[in-house]
């Protein structure tokens, strides 16, 4: 097997542009020492041949070795960042499908819809393919212990790959915040789990002092090795669509950790010739924690202004004070493409309807097909646009939000009753079978 970094040269750069100070790809940093500017992990190929590539992506499929399996490490030319593979943990992450949803079309205004599901993870979200990547660097640099705050699915995914790589997990919950699957998948995986009495944004100050003063790895987003990893999610869509580019990708934002990774492995596809163009990137946020929307509908100048009390009932993006904003504004700039947010109540309604097209996703996936409602009803999407709709988690991530809305019991923060539009109680039956014959008339 091919060592990854064989063909290019890799380095940490500052992504500030009046900066772009260059540190080394071992050295343990998150922000830059010298301006505090987010850090990137920067190649220089040498000789990079693209119909190369995608013969090699596709005869990998083939193949039984784990590398190959994972549809994050089949792309790893991609994101040569190890000097060799010995340190990757892999569950096969990756390797989710896309989706016809000819019900969530038709809701969305569109022709055609595709979903790119991400709830097909081991861990039943986006997160691992970032988190694989994180995890090989943090083995790389012989650590031992790896932490991370996360409002639940990061903490499920760096539980399990902590776990399958031989580190110890310590993980910061907002308490009361996040849904009680992504919490049970954090024990069960053996982690530290700590629900502290904070909201995401404070507790990630919190850990970073912790991290630093105890010398633990971090794993959030801020983490550039997490970002390397989610590239993949784009390489593996293209790759699915024959490297066919679509006109949109529509994803949902939080601490945009994802906005900046797609966008930087877009850019990186289009530069060495695997892409002739880049689809438009389209951003939702929901509306009680919409910082990066309202930033960009103010222009994207001047102060970021973080919400200080976010809230919605899709708590994993319940975040008021994203860290990758930088990233995210240029990502979302280069693609000509746009940020968007939608109501709790469009939220709950389309999460409904990707459900009643048998494909389930938990309710921040679901501001995916609510912002697409809405920007084609306003003529920005056209609904011949070919659009791929990111599903970031499992739909059995938040079953408790299921069962409200479909008994009508679900109530936005604020104490606003969600309408049960779509709504489909389960009925309680007596043990008679005349009686329910009669009640299935
Ligand atoms: N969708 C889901 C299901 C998520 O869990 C997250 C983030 C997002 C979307 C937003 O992605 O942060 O890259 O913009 N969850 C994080 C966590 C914050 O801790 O699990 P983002």
């Amino acid at each position: 097997m091919a060592s990854v970094t064989q063909s290019a040269v890799a380095e940490l750069i500052c992504f500030n542009p009046e900066c772009r100070t260059r540190y080394d790809i071992t050295d343990v940093l998150y922000n830059c020492p010298k301006c505090g500017g987010l850090l990137e992990a920067n190649y220089a190929y040498a000789d990079a041949d693209p119909a190369r590539l995608k013969r090699l992506f596709r005869e990998r499929r083939m193949s039984n070795a784990s590398l190959d399996q994972s549809g994050v490490w089949r792309y790893r030319e991609l994101f040569p960042f190890l000097e060799d593979t010995r340190h990757v943990v892999t569950l096969r992450e990756g390797n989710t499908p896309l989706l016809d949803g000819p019900l969530a079309a038709q809701y969305g205004g569109l022709d055609r819809i595709t979903f790119k599901h991400q709830g097909f993870n081991p861990t039943g979200s986006f997160k691992d393919n970032g988190m694989t990547a994180g995890a090989a660097q943090a083995r790389r640099l012989g650590m031992k212990r790896v932490a991370c705050v996360s409002t639940g699915n990061t903490s499920a995914s760096m539980a399990a790959y902590a776990a399958a790589g031989g580190m110890e997990a310590l993980i910061f919950l907002p308490h009361g915040k996040i849904s009680f699957g992504k919490l049970a998948q954090s024990v069960e995986y053996g982690a530290r789990t700590l629900q502290v009495e904070a909201n995401f944004d404070q507790i990630l100050a919190l850990v970073r002092v912790l991290a630093e003063r105890l010398g633990i790895y971090l794993l959030n987003s801020v983490n550039p090795f997490r970002i390397e990893g989610q590239k993949s999610i784009m390489f593996e869509m293209l790759d699915q669509l024959d490297w066919r580019v679509p006109d949109w990708v529509v994803l949902p934002g939080g601490n945009l950790g994802n906005t900046s990774a797609f966008g930087k492995g877009l850019r990186e596809a289009k530069a060495l010739g695997l892409i002739d163009r880049l689809p438009r990137l389209a951003v939702i946020q929901a509306e009680g924690s919409a910082p990066f929307e309202h930033y960009w509908s103010r222009g994207g100048e001047g102060a970021f202004e973080p919400v200080s009390a976010p809230e919605t009932l899709a708590t994993a993006i319940r975040i008021g004070d994203p860290v990758s904003w930088p990233k995210a504004l240029f990502e979302v700039r280069t693609t000509n493409g746009l940020v968007e947010k939608v109501t709790e109540q469009e939220i709950a309604d389309a999460k409904a309807v990707i459900g009643k097209c048998g494909i389930g996703c938990e309710p921040a996936s679901a501001s995916t097909l609510a912002g697409i409602r809405k920007l084609t009803a306003s003529g920005v999407i056209d609904k011949s646009a070919e659009v791929v709709a990111v599903l970031t988690g499992n739909v059995l991530k938040d079953p408790d939000y299921i069962y409200k809305y479909h008994t009508g019991e679900l109530e936005a923060p604020g104490g606003t009753k969600i309408k049960a539009t779509f709504g489909n109680r389960p009925i309680v039956a007596p043990n008679d079978p005349d009686r329910i014959a009669e009640l299935l008339r």
